[in-house]
């Protein structure tokens, strides 16, 4: 139980162990990180079970930015002609779950394991259930994750609903919806599902508010607000998607992004344009600090090395123009699983 086992983007591995020994380090916390490009996994080493535990209690999960979802727990060799013994052994020596999870990376490797643990679903179930080792009416338990590497290599651990991603891999299931006009929907839907409670939806992404969607052409971001019934000004110089124009809640500005001005505040700002996150999140700052928004979500594309720098810089750089003003508010980034090279920013001003 001296490990944890991260999830990540395939080929941001080194961002999230770079993540993952930051934040230990800030907690006085020393950690050995192993990582290969492409696996989509990080594991991490703690000198024992108290640390690795004192690791994932004192981080918030939701602040993490490249780390998906998480487990505690430690790494078993398994003989191909018997998984479920070691397996339940390690039950024994762990809490008891709510439920169980069975997963792989997200990577090709990883997708290769989905048929052994298709396999494995069935008589696992059925032991656990014997021993009694998932109770599936004890929500307040921690979940057990049960994660296939390669055929004789596997992660057993927990995760704890409070603190780790709602999903398994942290990968939600969305379904795109038909009369979206670009995938791209699908990034904004993830955003509010990572970043606002469930019960905070009806309050924070209300019928009547209203949006400016900066980079919006052709309008998968501008569809989810006016799905919400917003009204949304819609900026970009390329052409809308004619049926959600026909909505009668979109006004479209054909101009800069960068220059467009709110005639007056609105509740929301989104922004998908493609530009150095620089620049994008000097935008995000004068929109929080100039009020012209309550919320904004907005993305930080990614194409240099150091990516993990680049998102802390621009991070930084928001909290200090936030400071100067004297504004206050809260700042959260993440690579959702939609995000390919970028990172996903929420901010919501505070009174
Ligand atoms: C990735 S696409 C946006 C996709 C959109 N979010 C969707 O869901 O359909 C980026 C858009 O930004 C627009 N764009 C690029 N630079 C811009 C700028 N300076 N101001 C406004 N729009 C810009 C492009 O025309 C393009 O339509």
């Amino acid at each position: 139980m001296n490990e944890l086992l991260l999830h990540c983007r395939p080929g941001f591995e080194i961002e999230a162990a770079a993540e993952i020994e930051g934040r230990a380090s800030a907690c006085g916390i020393s950690v050995q990180t192993r990582q290969r490009k492409g696996a989509a996994l990080v594991e991490v080493c703690c000198a024992d079970a108290a640390d690795a535990e004192l690791l994932m209690r004192s981080l918030e999960f939701r602040r993490l930015i490249f780390i998906r979802q998480w487990a505690r727990g430690s790494w078993l060799q398994v003989d191909p002609a018997d998984r479920i013994t070691p397996i339940i052994q390690a039950c024994a020596r762990g809490p008891l779950a709510s439920c169980l999870w069975l997963e792989t990376a997200d990577s090709n490797e990883g997708k290769a394991m989905a048929a052994l643990l298709h396999k494995l679903e069935g008589p696992l179930t059925r032991h656990l259930e014997k021993t009694r080792f998932v109770r599936p009416k004890r929500e307040e338990l921690p979940r057990l994750h049960v994660l296939a590497e390669s055929g004789v290599r596997l992660f057993v651990g927990w995760s704890w609903a409070d603190n780790a991603a709602a999903w398994p891999m942290g990968i939600p299931r969305l379904r795109m919806p038909r009369e979206a006009p670009s995938r791209s929907t699908l990034k904004l839907e993830e955003a509010w599902h990572h970043f606002i409670p469930r019960d905070e939806w009806d309050s924070r992404l209300a019928p009547g508010m209203t949006a400016v969607d900066l980079g919006a052409a052709p309008g998968g971001w501008t569809w989810q607000l006016v799905n919400r019934h917003m009204k949304v000004v819609a900026v970009d110089n390329g052409p809308m998607d004619k049926r959600l124009m026909d909505s009668g809640q979109v006004e479209h500005v054909q101009a800069d992004g960068y220059l467009y001005r709110p005639r007056r505040a609105v509740d929301w700002m989104v922004c998908d344009i493609v530009e150095k996150p620089a620049r994008s999140s000097a935008l995000l700052a004068q929109w929080l600090t100039r009020g012209w928004c309550r919320e904004a979500v907005i993305n930080f594309k990614l194409p240099m090395k150091q990516r993990y720098l680049e998102v802390q810089r621009c991070l930084e750089h928001v909290h200090e123009a936030l400071e100067q003003s004297g504004m206050r508010a809260e700042l959260n980034c993440r690579q959702l699983y939609t995000d390919r090279e970028e990172v996903t920013c929420h901010a919501r001003r505070l009174k």
